[in-house]
Order: structure tokens, then sequence, then C-alpha cells
């Protein structure tokens, strides 16, 4: 009697086990350690390994991960219905002699290079299209605050090089910009989205004189600082016209881009962009939105493999939205029409300089 109980209860915690593992499919890998919903993403976990000790200096959010950032998208973002380009196929890395030298790409030689060097040394399997996107999403996943994004496994080689003119350049105007963009498949409110990589970024070439120069006072993390301090009333280059605030950052040590000035002004945008404010989690959601559609761009879905869980979940956000020490909410100057600035605290003390972003 006990024992036809035992046994029938056996029966359905098996059962039940069964259920679960047919649920979530998970696969054990040949390593040992890792499981994964599809066995083709296994090979994937000692790369990502190798990616954070060799690339990212064992972790940083430093200025490999934002080089790697923005190699994302100038690959991807070569890619136009009418004007042709294979999207997020890798190009930008087969096709290096042609696509570093647009005008747009300039200063991406040095991650090219890098990555290419990377995946000979280590005997990288994945396509180029396939090893730029994962390097972007291990790399972000090591700035606190950032989303995980996703990353999927399987695009085939490049075909050809990217057209040139695809990528949008600092001194092109809004209308320009988001038509570029629309072209390529993103909405203007995506547009912010995809501007939250700013956060996490630096200019080596817009002033030579100054490399490493930060967009925000945090680009070792993903915060909102980014959209606050392009909302600072700016100072007008020396010597040009131009309108208030489509110029120089008020802050010492941080440079300003004319196109995010005026993306952060413009009635198209402004609300999104002060909508990121104080809205982190909206930040994450929506630029882990637009990028899976960014490293998305001229592949097909469906023939490729979710491997998402092969990227590190990023740390929590460090600190809270705030103004810069000596700059008050007067300093904001507001351009959304429909809501006021966000209410956030301003820190105490005389204004202080932007660190510059180490060079790796
Ligand atoms: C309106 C569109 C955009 C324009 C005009 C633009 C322009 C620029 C420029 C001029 C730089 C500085 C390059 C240098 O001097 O070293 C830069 C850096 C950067 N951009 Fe953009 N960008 C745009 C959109 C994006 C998007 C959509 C992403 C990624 C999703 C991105 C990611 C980055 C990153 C991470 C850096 C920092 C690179 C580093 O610190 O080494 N950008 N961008
Ligand atoms: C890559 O392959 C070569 C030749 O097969 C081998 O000598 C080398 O050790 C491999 N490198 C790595 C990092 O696995
Ligand atoms: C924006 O730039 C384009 C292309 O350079 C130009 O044709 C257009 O007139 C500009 N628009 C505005 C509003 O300045």
């Amino acid at each position: 009697m006990f024992s036809k109980q035992l046994a029938s209860f056996v029966i359905t915690l098996g059962a039940i086990r069964v259920a679960s593992g047919a649920l979530t499919r998970r696969v054990a890998c040949a390593d040992g350690v890792h499981t994964a919903t599809n066995a083709a993403c296994c090979a994937l976990f000692p790369l990502v390994e190798q990616l954070e000790s060799d690339l990212f200096d064992g972790g940083e959010c430093g200025e490999e991960v934002h080089e790697s950032l923005r190699l994302t998208f100038h690959d991807a973002i070569g890619f136009s219905p009418e004007l042709g380009g294979g999207g997020a196929d890798g190009s930008i890395i087969v096709f290096d002699d042609i696509e570093t030298a647009f005008h747009a790409n300039g200063g991406i030689d040095d991650i090219v290079g890098v990555q290419k060097n990377f995946m000979q040394e280590h005997n990288v399997t994945v396509s180029p299209g396939d090893f730029i996107q994962l390097a972007g999403a291990v790399g972000v996943s090591n700035c606190p605050g950032a989303p995980r994004l996703d990353f999927f496994l399987g695009r085939p080689q490049p075909k050809a090089a990217s057209p040139d003119l695809l990528v949008p350049e600092p001194f092109d105007n809004t209308t320009k910009i988001l038509a570029r963009f629309r072209d390529a498949g993103f909405n203007p409110n995506e547009v912010v989205a995809l501007l939250a990589s700013h956060s996490i970024a630096a200019a080596d070439l817009v002033d030579p004189t100054i490399p490493g120069t930060p967009f925000d006072s945090t680009p070792g993390i993903f915060d909102s600082q980014f959209f606050i301090e392009t909302q600072l009333r700016g100072t007008l280059f020396p010597g040009t016209g131009g309108t208030e605030g489509e110029v120089m950052s008020p802050l010492r040590g941080e440079i300003r881009l004319q196109s995010d000035a005026e993306i952060a002004r413009d009635p198209r945008t402004a609300c999104e962009w002060q909508s990121m404010v104080n809205n982190h989690a909206k930040m994450q959601s929506t630029f882990k939105a637009a990028m899976k559609k960014l490293s998305l761009l001229g592949q097909n879905e469906r023939h490729l493999v979710d491997c998402s869980e092969v990227i590190p979940v990023p740390k929590a956000v460090v600190g809270t939205p705030h103004l810069p020490a000596g700059q008050t909410r007067a300093d904001i100057q507001q351009a959304c029409a429909a809501s006021p600035f966000p209410v956030i605290s301003a820190d105490r003390g005389p204004a202080t300089s932007v660190a510059p972003v180490p060079p790796s």
C-alpha cells in the first residue's frame, strides 16, 4: 500500500519534471557548466568570457565598450530599401577598406582593426555580423544601468560593402537625420531611444585636440545624465553664429554634438527626450527594443537563433538623475511644449570638470 502510493508520488514528480523541462527546453552544454535553450548557443559562452577578459579589460564599461557599441550602429545602419546595403551583416569588418574610408565612419577603423584581430586570434567561428552585435551586447552589459540586450545568432557572411552616405553625421540637420532613420525603419521616438547610447560615449575626433571627451558626466554608466545635460543652455562656439543651446556644453570637459543638441530641442523629439530624464525603466526598455531592431536590420529573425541568454546581466544603475554642480533649474532650456522639465536634485558645490575617458 505504502510503496504503491510512493510509486505513484514518484511518477507524478517525474511527470512534473518532464513537463517543466519541456516548457523551458534547456539542454546541458558540453562544458558541464552552462545550459541553454538552444544547443547552438552553447559555443558562445567561452567567446563571451574571452570578450570580457581580452577585449573589455575584465568587464569595464570603457573605451572599447563604447567603440564596440558605436560599431553595432555603423555596421547596421548601412541599410536602405532604396539604396542598398546589407544592414547588420559585418560588411564594415569584411569590406573595411571601403567602409572605414566613409567620412561618417571617422575613427571607426580602430575598433574594426581590434575586432578583426580578435576574431583571427581567437579562431572565432561566428560570422562578422554576429560578432559585431555580440561584442556590442556583451560590452553594454558592463555598464551599470544598461538593459540586458538581446543577441541573435546566425547572420550569413556579408555580400558587399554598404553604400556611402547612410551613416548620419553630427552636422546633419534633424530633418535629414530623421529621414535617414525613417528610411531604415525607425520612427522619431526610436531615434531618441537609440541615442541613449550616447550616455556611454565619448568623442575622439569631433575636437581632435581633446580625445576621449564624453557626451555626459557619467560615460561609464547607462543613465539619463546625457538627456539632462544636453538640455542645459549651451555656450556659443566662439566666432560662429548658431542658436542658443545648439552648441557647446556648459560643463568643462564635456562635448555636445550639434545633432544631439538639436534633437533634444526639436518639436518632433523634445518631449520624448525629456521623458527619459526621470524614467530609467523607459530608457532601458526603449533602448533594448530599438537595439534589437537595429541588430536585425537586413536580417530575417526567423532564420536566426535567439541566444540572448548568453549576455551577462548588467548591474543596477548608480546614482540618481541630477543637475551637475553649478547648474540650476534655470539653466535648463525647456523644449518640450507639453510638459515641464521634471524636478530633479542639484549637486551642491562649485562646478567640477568632467574627466576624459582614458584610452584603452
Ligand atoms: C543621430 C545619429 C548619430 C550621430 C550623428 C552620431 C554621431 C556620433 C559622433 C560624431 C561620435 C563621436 C565619434 C568620435 O569623434 O570619436 C559618436 C560617438 C558614439 N556614438 Fe553616435 N551618433 C548617432 C547615433 C548613434 C547610435 C544610434 C548609436 C548606437 C546605438 C551610437 C553610438 C555611439 C557611441 C557608443 C559613441 C562613442 C564611441 C566612443 O566613445 O569611442 N550613436 N556618435
Ligand atoms: C587557433 O587555432 C590555431 C590553429 O589551429 C591554434 O594554434 C591556436 O592555439 C588557436 N587559438 C585559440 C585562442 O584557440
Ligand atoms: C536640412 O538639410 C538638408 C540637406 O542638407 C537641406 O536640403 C535642408 O534644406 C535642411 N533643412 C533645414 C530646415 O535646414
